[in-house]
């Protein structure tokens, strides 16, 4: 008799052993990074999860081609930028309008493009999946194509337990990989933990920084996430539905026009070229443009404007030291971290 109750609490153990859902993952973050606020509700961190918004931002099968992914413009050796102005790797081989940004440190954003017009990385995602000159998708399409494949079905029913795939549950994998990158190990935060010392011209920048760019580059994360009219055009055209109008194009108000939002600083000697169309190759440039280049327009930032005249002054070696500084935001375990890496067939 007793037999038999072994024998059904070892099928009970079974069942209720295979039926534990997702595991949950904890993100793990340097202290004195801001605490971590933005995962939604419905979309929790899981071990599942991300394992598969990893494998879906690595596999073209997501484009209509089948030759584009998530990497081709986020790649993780640059940062997860694509080392060109404006990319044509997209499905129609057009230029695209704005430069690739870095994909770091996304758990903290709220807005996501150049412009905020996204709220969310889930629903983020399905601008590049369906723009016609990126992944050119179709979402049935992909659904179809996803429900038909030998793992993936699987794979959407172990993180998310769901039986047949939708799309939103692709963007939520995607969110969920996307949320777990993150970029700490740089020398300047080997420095912030007391590991290491900055030299002479390191501290030097890094004062320089401090009273000149970090009001909109604020470390930790060097931006303050928000949009600012750095000066980079007098005038702004409403051509191709109003891309060049920056932060106005989503709030249609006259006092964000030129504004874009602030992208971080981490790995900027990695992630040229700059700005939201990638016009500056390197960053010499970018320091001509805030010491001689700033343009003049009703939404210049005052702080541009701030000691009398336009732009940032740079006296004698500070340019050299700004430099040597910025070369301490780059983290080269991010790029050799196989946490982020394409996986393994
Ligand atoms: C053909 C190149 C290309 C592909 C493919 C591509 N992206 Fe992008 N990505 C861009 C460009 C360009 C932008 C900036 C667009 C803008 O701001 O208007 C961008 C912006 C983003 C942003 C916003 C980052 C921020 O700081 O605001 C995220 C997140 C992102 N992409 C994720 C993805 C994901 C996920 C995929 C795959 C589903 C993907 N991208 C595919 C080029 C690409
Ligand atoms: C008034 C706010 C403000 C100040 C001050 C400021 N920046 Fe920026 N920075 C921005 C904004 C906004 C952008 C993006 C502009 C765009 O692309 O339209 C930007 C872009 C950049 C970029 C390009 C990053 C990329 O990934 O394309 C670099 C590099 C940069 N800033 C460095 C600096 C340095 C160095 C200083 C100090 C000398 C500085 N910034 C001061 C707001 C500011």
């Amino acid at each position: 008799m007793w037999h038999r109750q072994i024998y059904v609490l070892l099928i009970w153990l079974l069942y209720a052993c295979n039926n534990q859902g997702p595991t949950a993952l904890e993100l793990e973050k340097p202290s004195y990074y801001p605490e971590v606020t933005n995962i939604p509700e419905r979309n929790p961190l899981t071990e599942e999860g991300v394992q598969l918004g990893r494998q879906l931002f690595y596999d073209p099968i997501l484009s209509r081609a089948g030759t584009i992914s998530c990497a081709t413009c986020h790649q993780q050796e640059r940062a997860f930028t694509d080392g060109v102005s404006l990319s044509m790797m997209g499905h129609s081989r057009k230029p695209l309008t704005r430069h690739s940004p870095s994909l770091v440190n996304m758990v903290w954003s709220q807005e996501f493009f150049w412009d905020g017009g996204a709220k969310d990385l889930e629903s983020q995602a399905f601008s590049p999946l369906t723009h016609p000159d990126e992944m050119a998708m179709n979402l049935d399409t992909m659904v179809n194509r996803l429900n038909n494949h030998p793992v993936y079905r699987s794979k959407f029913n172990q993180a998310f337990e769901i039986d047949s795939i939708s799309s939103a549950y692709v963007v939520r994998a995607l969110a969920q990989f996307q949320r777990t990158i993150i970029s700490s190990g740089a020398k300047y935060d080997q420095w912030k933990r007391g590991e290491t010392s900055l030299t002479e011209l390191e501290s030097s920048g890094l004062q320089i920084f401090e009273s000149k760019c970090a009001p909109c580059h604020p470390p930790p994360l060097f931006t303050d996430h928000s949009f600012h009219n750095n000066g980079l055009d007098s005038t702004f055209s409403a051509d191709k539905e109003g891309i060049y109008l920056g932060r106005r194009r989503i709030t249609h108000k006259e006092e964000d026009l030129g504004k874009f939002k602030t992208p971080t600083l981490r790995n900027i000697m990695l992630t040229h070229p700059y700005m939201h169309d990638g016009r500056f190759r390197h960053i010499d440039k970018v320091l001509d443009h805030y010491e001689f280049g700033v343009k003049s327009s009703p939404t210049l930032d005052s702080i541009l404007t701030s000691d009398g005249s336009i732009g940032i002054n740079f006296d004698g070696d500070e340019r050299q030291a700004l430099i040597a500084f910025l070369q301490t935001l780059t983290d080269s375990t991010l790029l050799q971290n196989p946490q982020y890496a394409k996986p393994a067939k």
